[in-house]
């Protein structure tokens, strides 16, 4: 076929565009995007009759083709309405703050359209997500050198491919029922989900109780093992935090590092967010024990600047990898030539066909270089820590939770007889800070009750930008009518 994209240009009597041509149109409206997103919304949430337009009139295909024109115009139509999570003053959830380099990587990697599943496919790819899985495993996070890994999808997916993991090395197939987890009030939603998955029942797991900083509370995890125990169950798999989703937390790992081997337990952490902040050298030590785990989670589409679909999950013993997923088929058996000495990734995890995430990783850490990568990091706890001092200058604001690795959890409390629900004036403030794209600070709860969380590692958020959202926010608290009755907070 000749290098025109005829499908596309659709105007009758126009000239076909060159896929050339194509291809940077889409690329302007693109960067066109990136570079004026700081002025636009924050949050835009479809309304019921742009729903029914977009639906109706732009989701199906047409027997003929759209113009260009036509489809650029509907696709910013159709994207425009989402949460912008890579706007520098979306604090909500865990912000995707991905750099300028990953989004570039992304193209590449989807233009050479690598199936990086076995070696004979992706020997290049392969050789490059080896050997950053090897340098994340055992210089950043000091596993030993047996220690090896797999890009994944994202979080959800590196704590389900490592309890799997877990399962297998600790468990016999007939033992399954007896079997029980341990995991606190603050471990990520994916840990439960993947449990589930593995065909585990929720009354095989136990959410133990968090201290007032939101750490895992190790006398009631003893205590429960015993329980456990002397009722015949199979205590088999703790699972600790670097890094909680709520409040930044981690947990005491050279603790849980300490019973996981007197209790003979697979030890995973999720380090899905705070794994990144390892890069610091300021924010390493915070870390100590994470060398002792059996498995980790680290995504690098959270903390680690990469667009969406690049998590990684680490273990120290790589060949329980290939012991769990191994499989092998007549029809693969020209790739398997390599096997004994060359990663075939589709051995590591649950996916055959995968793309070769690990190079956008290797294009943005390369393009940036690690000193800015750590800045960049470090930037984002100094501005939760920044929000914080903000805050304590202002009256009538309560820190629920302290400013930990760039998210700080807080709530206006004035301190007015008779006032009726905190947590409604707290959701009034967070919707009138969107409303008006000051920025966008979501709310949790915390042990019940409703805080304003930000996760602030955009950065591009500069300091006087973060004390001016915080005046912000503390004038709209000002200004909301008290409620009427009382109840919560
Ligand atoms: C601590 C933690 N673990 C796991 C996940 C799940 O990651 P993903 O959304 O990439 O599947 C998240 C997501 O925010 C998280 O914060």
């Amino acid at each position: 076929m000749a290098d025109t994209c005829d499908t596309i240009n659709g105007v009758a009597g126009s000239e076909p565009l060159s896929q050339r041509d194509v291809a940077l149109r889409v690329l302007d409206q693109c960067l066109s995007e990136r570079e004026t997103i700081s002025s636009k919304p924050i949050v835009n949430i479809l309304a019921p009759d742009v729903t029914t337009r977009i639906r109706q009139s732009l989701s199906r295909p047409g027997r003929s083709p759209l113009s260009l024109d036509t489809l650029l115009d509907a696709a910013d139509v159709i994207f425009r309405h989402r949460v912008r999570m890579d706007h520098p003053r979306f604090f909500g959830f865990i912000p995707s703050p991905a750099n300028h380099a990953s989004w570039l990587g992304e193209i590449l990697n989807s233009a050479y359209n690598t199936h990086a599943g076995s070696w004979m496919q992706s020997s290049g790819p392969s050789a490059v997500e080896m050997e950053l899985l090897n340098w994340m495993a055992c210089e950043i996070v000091g596993f030993p050198t047996t220690a090896g890994g797999c890009f994944v999808s994202g979080g959800s997916m590196a704590n389900l491919t490592a309890l799997t993991v877990a399962r297998d090395q600790k468990l016999k197939f007939e033992d399954r029922p007896r079997a029980v987890v341990y995991l606190s009030t603050q471990t990520h939603s994916s840990v439960v989900k993947g449990l589930k998955v593995l065909g585990f029942h929720e009354d095989q797991i136990r959410m133990i109780a968090c201290d007032s900083d939101f750490r895992i509370s190790v006398s009631d995890l003893k205590d429960a093992i015993t329980v456990d125990r002397s009722s015949e169950k199979i205590p088999f798999l703790l699972v600790g935090s670097a890094g909680t989703t709520n409040t930044g937390t981690i947990d005491p790992l050279q603790e849980l590092a300490d019973l996981s081997v007197k209790e003979g337990l697979w030890f995973h952490v999720d380090g899905a967010y705070g794994a990144s902040a390892l890069l610091s050298r300021s924010q390493r030590p915070l870390f100590c024990g994470i060398e002792r785990c059996d498995s980790l989670s680290w995504d690098a589409h959270k903390w680690l600047f990469q667009t969406y679909g690049c998590g990684m999950v680490l273990v120290r013993e790589r060949k329980m990898l290939t012991s769990s997923f191994s499989m092998s088929a007549e029809y693969v058996q020209d790739a398997m030539e390599t096997e004994e000495t060359l990663p075939n990734f589709w051995n590591y995890g649950i996916e055959l066909t995968r793309p070769a995430r690990a190079m956008k990783l290797w294009f943005s850490l390369q393009f940036e270089g690690l000193d800015k990568i750590e800045s960049q990091i470090e930037h984002g706890v100094e501005m939760a820590k920044l929000a914080e001092r903000t805050l304590q200058g202002l009256s009538d604001w309560e820190v629920l939770s302290p400013a930990q690795l760039g998210i700080l959890c807080f709530r206006y409390r004035p301190d007015k007889p008779g006032l009726a629900s905190l947590d409604a004036l707290n959701q009034k403030i967070s919707r009138a800070a969107i409303e008006e794209n000051l920025a966008a600070p979501l709310t949790t709860r915390l042990n019940g009750v409703l805080t304003l969380r930000i996760c602030c590692i955009h950065p591009d958020l500069e300091e006087d930008e973060m004390t001016r959202i915080i005046h912000g926010l503390d004038r709209i608290a000002q200004r909301q009518p008290e409620p009427e009755t009382t109840n919560g907070g």
